[in-house]
């Protein structure tokens, strides 16, 4: 029980609450957040918990028990700390953003339990950064579109990830049995019920995805690039979105080739999402599937941010029987696979993925099951609350 460890920890749990965000798992639209695009993820039942209670030392106490680390600053001090480059920057750059917004963070205890594995692009950053907001915040009330964007704000200007907003609004705006389709420029949101009949899993290839950083900032800077010479034939462009693929074809031409390859890429993927969102609405499972595995091939050559390990993972996937469609997902460069199965597959699915990649890698990948689950709040039934593990299975 978390409470247990809360009062093993800091001995009490005198009104102890417990706030709960979840990672996710990304369907379809990748590298499209940052370009003002659209994507369609999925919230999971990996979450990342935050108890926390009031604390009278005036210190603000973290405690880690996937690092089995205990930092402390006193409360006071917090607006004014920099950078330590470890996990604690998730919660200090939160913490900031919301003093920042005229919110008092008060002396508080705090103990995170996560069940999102680290570095495998389910997004536990995003995980921490929101259940940390809602704990700090307790009594607060906070608008979800204000908290999506303050803890998207922490990861860019704290820590230095330079995210889009995918991560930290689906944690915040998700739905059970449902995936987001979200229009990363208005920043609203529509529910995407998936058809009976598939069951969706994650796999890992356990290459943490932190190698990734700086090609991240590469990418999102060939973007802008690639922005700039389109302007100079349409000056109404002002992000990868409003590029038709008849624009893209024109302006080719006078772009750098790799340059050109980065926004065939999120023109296309902006396309396919759309597509898969009607598939998914009249049920055309192969379609959806169909998507991924494209989405996954322009990941790979045009938008260069998959692996040797996610390519062998979906190539793997699609020749197993039952598997209508399988990508990298998330940032790239390691981290996790998503595959589309038909429902009642997956046991042929696991094992022969498990087997093809210890014989090729010498490691075993963790498979998860994806339940579209609901995004961030308060968690009044600690009974639900996992007792420490990954959620496997
Ligand atoms: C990471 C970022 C997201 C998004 C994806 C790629 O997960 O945090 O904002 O850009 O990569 O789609």
């Amino acid at each position: 029980m978390i409470v247990e460890a809360f009062r093993k920890r800091y001995g009490t749990d005198e009104n102890v609450r417990v706030f709960r965000a979840p990672g996710r798992v990304n369907l379809i639209g990748e590298h499209t957040d940052y370009n003002l695009g659209f994507v369609l993820p999925i919230a999971l039942d990996l979450a990342c918990f935050v108890a926390t209670a009031d604390s009278n030392d005036g210190y603000l106490h973290l405690f880690s028990e996937e690092k089995r680390q205990s930092r402390q600053w006193p409360a006071t001090d917090i607006s004014s700390l920099a950078p330590s480059h470890d996990w604690s920057d998730y919660v200090i750059g939160v913490a900031q953003e919301l003093i920042r917004l005229g919110y008092l963070v008060e002396p508080k205890l705090l103990l995170i339990r996560s069940t999102v594995p680290e570095g495998s692009g389910l997004s536990s950053s995003a995980a921490l950064e929101v259940s940390s907001a809602l704990a700090l915040l307790s009594d607060g009330d906070i608008d979800p579109l204000m908290l999506a964007k303050l803890c998207q704000r922490a990861e860019v200007g704290f820590v230095g990830t330079p995210c889009g907003i995918m991560d930290q609004y689906v944690s915040v705006f998700a739905r059970e049995h449902a995936a987001l389709e979200i229009d990363c420029r208005s920043l609203e949101n529509a529910a995407v019920p998936l058809p009976d009949g598939i069951e969706i899993l994650a796999v890992n290839s356990m290459v943490k995805h932190a190698l990734g950083q700086s090609a991240y900032r590469e990418r999102t800077e060939e973007c802008a690039t690639a922005v700039d010479a389109i302007r100079r034939l349409d000056t109404s462009v002002s992000s990868l979105r409003d590029v038709t693929v008849a624009l893209l074809e024109r302006a080719a031409a006078s772009m750098p080739k790799v340059i050109a390859r980065r926004a065939r890429h999120v023109v296309m993927e902006n396309e396919r999402v759309n597509l898969f969102v009607k598939a998914s609405r009249r049920g055309d499972l192969e379609r959806m599937g169909q998507l991924m595995v494209e989405s996954h091939v322009s990941l790979q050559h045009d938008y260069e941010v998959s692996s040797p390990e996610l390519d062998f993972l979906v190539d793997t996937a699609i020749g197993v029987e039952g598997v209508l469609g399988a990508r990298m997902t998330g940032g790239g460069f390691g981290g996790c696979t998503v595959n589309l199965l038909r429902r009642g597959m997956s046991g042929r699915f696991r094992s022969t993925i498990s087997h093809a990649y210890r014989e090729r890698f010498g490691v075993d990948p963790q498979i998860f099951t994806c339940r579209p689950s609901d995004g961030a709040g308060e968690v009044k039934n600690f009974e639900r609350i996992p007792s420490g593990a990954a959620l496997l299975g």
